[in-house]
């Protein structure tokens, strides 16, 4: 691989599915490689470093479950925190010629605020589109882990999440079946590989970095 060729990387799914902890192992492989690393997720992270602080502080309004917001509203919100991040940490970071992990990506949306709240997909596309740019909206490449609705709802409920839920983890079973769904659905409309996030980590690591050593063209 070329290594001043930046390569922006997704890593795609529901809560629960181990985004971040895959994330972590790849940036792991990479930086044993001698690539420069830049983590990243979305909408913002309690980690300042793979955030921005504007990002930081939409996202701790998205997560207040108390504020109520209209679909049109989070998807808005979210708009404007993918497109700080994809400015002042993406870009920049991939015209360096680093490899950028990302937690989420746009399709977040479509499953959330699409097929979870109800908002129409080309609506989401052109909201994107202001905020980012074609490179940002095709990966070079993504993962969607997928897990089904009973493992993601142990899972959750392991974490100790539910004790303190934020804006989505509170919407009942049904919000998280379409979400769960809309994921399979957009693999398949995007092109992009599912992996089952039910075996161990170390399965799952495996399975990811088959397809992020060996890019699609
Ligand atoms: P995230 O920060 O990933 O959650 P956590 O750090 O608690 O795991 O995202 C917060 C919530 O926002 C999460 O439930 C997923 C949701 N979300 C959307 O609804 N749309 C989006 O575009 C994104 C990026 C996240």
């Amino acid at each position: 691989m070329d290594k001043r060729a930046g390569l922006y990387i997704v890593v795609e799914g529901n809560d629960g599915t181990g985004k971040s902890t895959q994330v972590a192992l790849l940036a792991d492989e990479y930086l044993r490689g001698g690539y420069e690393v830049c983590i990243v997720e979305e909408p913002g992270s309690d980690d300042p470093e793979k955030s921005t602080p504007a990002a930081n502080e939409l996202r701790r309004l998205i997560k207040n479950g108390d504020l109520e917001r209209a679909p049109e509203i989070n998807l808005g919100l979210f708009s404007a925190a993918r497109g700080e991040i994809w400015r002042e940490k993406i870009k920049p970071a991939l015209d360096r010629g680093a490899i950028v992990l990302s937690a989420r990506n746009y399709y977040s949306s479509l499953a959330y605020q699409g097929r979870g709240e109800g908002m129409d997909e080309a609506e989401i596309i052109r909201m994107t589109r202001l905020f980012t740019d074609e490179h940002y909206m095709q990966p070079d490449v993504a993962v969607i882990l997928t897990l089904s609705d009973a493992a993601r709802a142990e899972r959750i409920a392991m974490r100790g999440e539910l004790k303190n839920p934020d804006t989505f983890e509170s919407r009942g079973d049904d919000f998280q079946t379409r979400v769960n769904q809309a994921y399979i659905d957009i693999a398949r409309q995007y092109n992009i590989p599912t992996i089952d996030a039910g075996g161990t980590v170390e399965e799952v690591r495996v399975a990811i970095w088959e397809y992020v050593a060996r890019p699609a063209a």
